[in-house]
């Protein structure tokens, strides 16, 4: 069994029926009492996402999407991000106390992991992921044995309620009911979000007329902002790097294959990246 993601009872509820789930006595599937039952994959994931809550074949991003995104990110290039993400875990964190953290809409888990891996106290953290894409998920499973992913929309999580002390949400959609419901009352979300001039030198590539959208952070309703802070500065990836950027960015649509020529024939490109990390408090009980 060691080859599996542990298994934590008491964490999931069925998404079909809203039961709550009880893993099976080899660990490979959970159940409710109404037997609507989910095996676990291999990678050690459960996909917790059924037939009629899927609106594609296979929802999410895809596996260049995702493989574009593991070869930026392990290039370390957003790690003062996940350390400021750390920090403010490790500030808001009860010492000694164990804690259930969600990595909303984990993508193939970059954030999951540095969590583990720069949180002061992770052994008494219980991390969880999830994300509407097989693929990523999957991805996400198979680097990181010591947390449970699952395949699950936002929209409508199959986490019980009142479970998470933390749920971070780096770039990925959520829904501030589900938000309210699965975090405990007085827990905390941080949302990051893009900011004002994220990437402007590869958008002034693609667009003719660039526009700095608005700082405003996303506070979703039933919840209280605590704090907001901008973390800005440069970064050259390389052509490589570059394309794998372009590619896990929505404007890769915008991109032509001559643009795309172009920026890939670049000696040398700095970008602005800028996020907006956002801490905010559960107030809806
Ligand atoms: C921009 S990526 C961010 C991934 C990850 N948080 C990161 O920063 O590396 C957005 C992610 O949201 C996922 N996603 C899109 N719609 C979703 C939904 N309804 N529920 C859960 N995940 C969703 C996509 O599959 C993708 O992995
Ligand atoms: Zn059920």
């Amino acid at each position: 069994m060691t080859d599996l993601a542990p298994h934590f009872n008491h964490a999931y509820q069925c998404p079909i029926c809203g039961e709550p789930l009880i893993v099976s006595i080899n660990q490979r599937s959970y159940s409710c009492s109404n037997r609507h039952s989910f095996d676990c994959a291999k990678e050690g994931y459960i996909n917790l996402l059924p037939v009629q809550q899927k609106h594609s074949k296979e929802p999410g991003d895809n596996k260049v999407m995702l493989d574009a995104r593991r070869l930026f990110l392990e290039a370390s290039f957003y790690e003062p991000l996940a350390k400021a993400i750390a920090l403010i875990i490790n500030a808001i964190q009860t010492p000694n106390q164990p804690a259930n953290i969600l990595d909303l809409g984990c993508g193939e888990g970059y954030y999951t992991r540095k969590i583990s891996e720069l949180c002061q106290s992770s052994a008494l953290i219980k991390l969880f992921g999830n994300d509407i894409s097989k693929f990523a998920i999957s991805a996400a499973a198979k680097k990181q044995k010591s947390a449970q992913f699952i395949v699950a929309s936002s929209n409508k999580l199959p986490y019980v309620s009142n479970f998470f002390d933390v749920v971070i949400r780096v770039f990925a959609p959520s829904e501030a009911t589900e938000l309210c419901r699965i975090i405990k009352t007085s827990g905390y979300l941080i949302t990051v979000t893009p900011g004002p001039r994220h990437l402007w030198q590869i958008k002034e590539h693609i667009y003719t007329n660039v526009k700095e959208h608005t700082e405003d952070a996303e506070i979703p309703d039933g919840f209280t902002q605590l704090s907001s802070q901008r973390i800005s500065y440069k970064i050259s990836p390389n052509a490589e790097q570059r394309a794998a950027l372009l590619q896990m960015t929505p404007f890769a649509w915008s991109a032509s294959e001559e643009i795309k020529a172009k920026l890939n024939a670049l000696d040398e490109l700095n970008i602005e990246t800028d996020f907006i990390v956002t801490l905010s408090l559960n107030t809806s009980q």
